[in-house]
């Protein structure tokens, strides 16, 4: 792998080869997502946490500081609302010029596997890793759903995290189930992180999923609405960083997160 590729995943996947990633880029076909409507507020108490944010050139040029920014892993698909006819429908949003331009770490493309277009975003994510392998760019891969989030098995994920590697991504982002995860990140021939989905009731359900999904071998997360739509995003990003970095257990990430709470 050249010198480049190489150093870019290193600034995303950390020493202990593991990585939490923050995604602010929900407003791109959802408008301004609740507690996301002025993004630059949600993430600076987030941003010690984390180790990259994924964000849309939009949002990336508006509210983050180029002096002193987390390592950028940018949205480049899109084209859809949710309002409009079908969210699978995307495109390429950015051209490789804009890419540069930025200075991006990496960049992140949604495949939806199964859809009516199923073979257009797959395209997407292979004529994107064509254009951005010549410049060292590593692609995540986001396993998208849309609307249809009973999809979530492990045998579709599976199906869709491998063919997302196969095409060339570097990373691929997917949902952690509770069946037979361990088939999906073994399946996938790249490290594999887990979106959270639409927000979980409690806490402790979502540090007992991320604690799960490491042992089964994911890498990290990229977990937005759990964190960000808490009633306490401090507590829950310092938990979260404490299972992904500090390995501890569910029951320890708890009381963390309820000392923070209790401090604040
Ligand atoms: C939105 C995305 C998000 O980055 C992804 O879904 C993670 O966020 P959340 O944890 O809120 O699901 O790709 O299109």
């Amino acid at each position: 792998m050249d010198w480049g590729m190489q150093n870019r995943l290193s600034q995303l996947v950390q020493p202990d080869g593991r990585c939490y990633f923050l995604p602010i880029d929900h407003g791109y076909f959802q408008g301004p997502t609740r507690c996301l409507e002025k993004p630059g507020e949600t993430i600076a108490p987030l941003l010690p946490y984390c180790d990259a944010l994924f964000v849309t050139r939009g949002v990336l040029r508006a509210v983050v500081n180029p002096a002193q920014s987390k390592p950028i892993i940018l949205r480049v698909s899109g084209g859809t609302s949710v309002v409009g006819e079908d969210l699978a429908n995307e495109e390429i949003t950015t051209s490789i010029e804009e890419i540069l331009r930025l200075n991006v770490t990496a960049v992140g493309v949604s495949i939806f596997v199964g859809s009516r277009y199923e073979r257009q975003t797959l395209m997407n994510l292979a004529e994107l890793v064509n254009a951005c392998e010549d410049y060292g760019i590593p692609v995540m891969a986001v396993t998208a759903v849309g609307k249809e989030l009973a999809k979530r098995d492990a045998r579709y994920l599976g199906l869709a995290c491998r063919i997302a590697a196969e095409l060339g991504a570097k990373i691929v982002k997917t949902y952690w189930c509770e069946d037979g995860f361990d088939t999906v990140v073994n399946g996938c021939p790249v490290p594999v992180v887990m979106a959270g989905g639409p927000k979980c009731e409690t806490e402790r359900e979502v540090l007992a999923f991320v604690h799960d999904g490491l042992q089964q071998g994911a890498i990290g997360i990229n977990l937005g609405r759990n964190v960000w739509q808490s009633k306490h995003p401090v507590p829950m990003a310092r938990a979260l960083h404490a299972i992904i970095h500090a390995k501890a257990d569910v029951a320890e990430a708890y009381e963390l997160y309820q000392e923070t709470v209790q401090r604040a």
